[in-house]
């Protein structure tokens, strides 16, 4: 049996392994292991999305923890080296963008062991993103590159890539939501907050670019009240945001609006139960650019680019500024937003295509 590694580090990783774990369990040929960084580590960053997507305990946790970019890099490329070499994986599966994504690539390449990246090929073109530098270190170091989009393929070509790495098989995410659609639509969280489907925001911010200066984190409150002055805003705060809030003197501030609801970070089917009735979002996530694209909500994303430009040029996806957020808001409640379209591949069967993928190219 194939012994693969699918590693999991921090929240946006959890629903685009467990497709995939849950593929790869019903092969025969396929021993698939959860390998835990522990990047994130709270209950609500991380236990309750095991919980969610029915994953298993991780056979590992490396309990690597917060820290800086060097060390948390540095401290799981140590654990993990000492994991691969012990335990011989045939195939090491990373996912998306954060640091030990990339700490993981590089422990498992020199270790001799194949390694393949799911959402492959994704670029902002801003160095200046710590996931950028994790996508490109990533891409360029793996035996094989799943993407989600053609512009995906492009970006990996242009970097001199062999075609024969690349593979479209869509986006994993989309498996997790179809896989939890009907948990997600029976989950009551509009009457737990007293909100009315389709006239209530949804906002996360956790970016350190938003988030880690208070007078771009100000700006970005005042944006939050002018919402709130015309719909309900509900607002899980990231652990990064509510230090800054805290240590900027901001949090009671929006405490104190009758409003804006803040919660701590929801579990994957709270979260998208409440996205699902959302009249829009207000966000500087990756992956909530590509599911309200997906469902045809519009996003605005406070940020300069994008390494998801379909999400814009197919979906529903603003990229907005602090000045021109107001405008993007108005337009919402002026119903001026378009529906969009939903990309090719995005259709909830991306984790077999990966499984496809894997028997065909080790001949497991
Ligand atoms: C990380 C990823 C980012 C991803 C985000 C999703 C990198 C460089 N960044 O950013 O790409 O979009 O996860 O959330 O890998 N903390 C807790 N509890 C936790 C985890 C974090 O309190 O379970 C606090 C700690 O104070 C920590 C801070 O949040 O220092 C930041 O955590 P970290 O994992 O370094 O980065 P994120 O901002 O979460």
């Amino acid at each position: 049996m194939a012994k693969i590694f699918l590693v999991t580090a921090a929240r946006p990783n959890f629903m685009k392994v467990a497709p995939l774990f849950h593929s790869l369990k019903e092969e025969s040929w396929a021993d698939p292991r959860i390998i835990h960084t522990g990047q994130h580590y709270d209950l609500d960053m991380s236990d309750s999305f095991f919980k969610d997507l029915l994953l298993p305990q991780p056979q590992i946790n490396l309990g690597i923890g917060s820290g800086t970019h060097a060390e948390q890099t540095g401290n799981v490329m140590i654990a993990f080296e000492r994991v691969v070499s012990r335990e011989q994986p045939d195939l090491v599966v990373v996912v998306g963008d954060v640091n030990s994504t990339m700490a993981c690539t590089i422990a498992a390449v020199k270790s001799d062991c194949k390694v393949a990246h799911l959402e492959a090929g994704l670029r902002s073109f801003d160095r200046n993103m710590p996931e950028e530098i994790n996508r490109i270190v990533t891409d360029t170091l793996s035996d094989v590159l799943w993407t989600p989009s053609p512009d995906a393929d492009q970006n990996l070509l242009n970097e001199g890539i062999k075609p024969e790495k690349i593979k479209r098989v869509g986006n994993i995410m989309i498996d997790s939501l179809e896989l939890l659609r009907e948990k997600i639509e029976e989950e009551n969280m509009l009457e737990e907050f007293r909100l009315d489907a389709g006239n209530y925001a949804v906002v996360t911010l956790h970016r350190p670019i938003n988030v880690d200066t208070r007078n771009t984190l100000k700006n970005i409150c005042d944006v939050l009240e002018y919402t709130a002055s015309k719909c309900k805003v509900i607002f899980p705060v990231h652990p990064r945001t509510e230090k800054s809030l805290k240590a900027f003197g901001l949090y009671s501030r929006l405490d104190m609006n009758d409003h804006l609801i803040m919660v701590t970070p929801l579990s994957y089917v709270k979260f998208m139960s409440l996205v699902f009735n959302s009249k829009f979002l207000i966000t500087d996530s990756g992956g909530i650019q590509e599911e309200t694209t997906y469902l045809g909500i519009p996003c605005l994303t406070l940020r300069e680019s994008t390494e998801r430009p379909i999400t814009v040029s197919m979906g529903t996806n603003h990229l907005c500024n602090i000045e021109n957020i107001y405008l993007n808001i108005d337009e919402v409640f002026q119903g001026h937003s378009h529906k969009g379209s939903i990309p090719e591949l995005w259709d909830g069967h991306t984790a077999e295509r990966v499984v496809k993928d894997i028997h065909k190219r080790f001949e497991y």
